[in-house]
């Protein structure tokens, strides 16, 4: 008999490497799709690690034949920025990707007779305010608010909500015999800050980037204005977070996507604090024009009380805990090391 495994797109990523290590066996089985190797430190804990890509139906059909998948967290995407240089291979990878993958969860539900549980890590990137007075006013965003995005990677987001949403609800049941089997669910994360691995190609990129630089003792030109504020979370409440949806009761979830938040601080606020925790940081700005763009259609703050109320999303780092308990110890051991 086929053992139930839960397989993990983007695995060497920056959530992947957090989810991975709190999955870890003994518990449960990990199969793995990632475009790079894992790192040495997490091969181990996999019970197989494909190198590819999640647009390869051809492996994604390999693994179908092989194992029983009844958890899927599908974390594979090209970031915002990166996805604005390369829009359409954005696309291709973003969009048509998570179509393979949820077709793919679709079909192991068949197989094996269960809904396949499918976790989506959508973004603030879903939204898109038009400009900065706006952005002042709005507050605290609520999901249904602002879903106007600016970037390829936000419309990649958005669509692909409404893609798990109808996997969920309506594929196939127009046939009598044919029912959804696919349990997808979603977060919008805020931008994430882990103290273990460095973003690629993102556009809330300079909180980590000041921080890791600062404690590795380099220079760091912040590509936002000082007073440029969306919402964060520490990495740990992050992979949490996808974990509480995962084990929550389907029945009280009341949206297919759910907006998460931690702390909400400035470009500013964030440097002061890394500054006191390394008074040798040298921490200037650059603005990035586009980039500046991007994070003004951002909300500078959520509305996630759906996710408390429904799914008891409760975060443990605010902002001077996720500094001072989590990110400033744990990079200074990582850098020592
Ligand atoms: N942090 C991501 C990015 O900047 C948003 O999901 O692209």
């Amino acid at each position: 008999m086929r053992k139930p495994v839960v397989l993990i797109t983007g695995a060497s990523g920056e959530i992947g490497h957090g989810l991975v290590t709190r999955l870890a066996p003994p518990g449960v089985s990990i199969i793995t799709i990632d475009v790079n190797p894992l790192d040495a430190s997490l091969a181990p804990r996999v019970t197989r690690e494909f190198t590819g890509s999640i647009t390869d139906v051809g492996l994604l059909d390999r693994i179908l034949a092989e194992f029983e998948v009844d958890r899927v967290f599908h974390l594979a995407a090209l970031l915002s920025t990166r996805s604005e240089f390369t829009p359409t291979t954005a696309h291709h990878v973003n969009v048509e990707g998570t179509l393979n993958l949820l077709e793919f969860a679709q079909r192991q539900g068949e197989s094996h007779g269960r809904p396949v549980l499918f976790i989506y890590p959508s973004s603030i990137a879903a939204y898109g305010l038009p400009d900065l007075d706006t952005k002042t006013r709005a507050g605290r965003v609520s999901e249904d608010q602002f879903t106007h995005p600016k970037t390829m990677y936000g419309c990649n987001k958005l669509y692909c909500e409404q893609l798990g949403h109808y996997y969920a609800r309506y594929y196939k049941q127009l046939s009598a015999d044919a029912i959804a089997r696919v349990d997808f669910r979603a977060v919008r994360f805020p931008g994430l800050i882990s103290a273990l691995t460095l973003p690629s190609g993102g556009t809330s990129d300079y909180a980590p980037e000041m921080i890791h630089a600062a404690a590795n003792g380099e220079a760091y030109d912040c590509f936002v204005r000082p007073d440029t504020t969306i919402p964060f979370m520490a990495m740990p409440d992050g992979v949490d977070a996808l974990l509480a949806l995962a084990s929550a009761v389907r029945e009280r979830l009341t949206r297919t996507a759910y907006n998460l938040s931690a702390f909400s601080r400035s470009a500013a606020a964030i440097r002061d604090v890394v500054v006191a925790a390394f008074p040798n940081a040298s921490i200037g700005y650059k603005v990035d024009t586009k980039r500046q763009g991007i994070v003004d259609s951002w909300p500078a703050d959520v509305d996630d009380s759906a996710a408390r109320a429904d799914w008891g999303f409760s975060p443990k780092y605010d902002f001077d805990r996720a500094f001072q308990e989590y990110l400033i110890p744990t990079i200074l051991e990582r850098y020592r090391r």
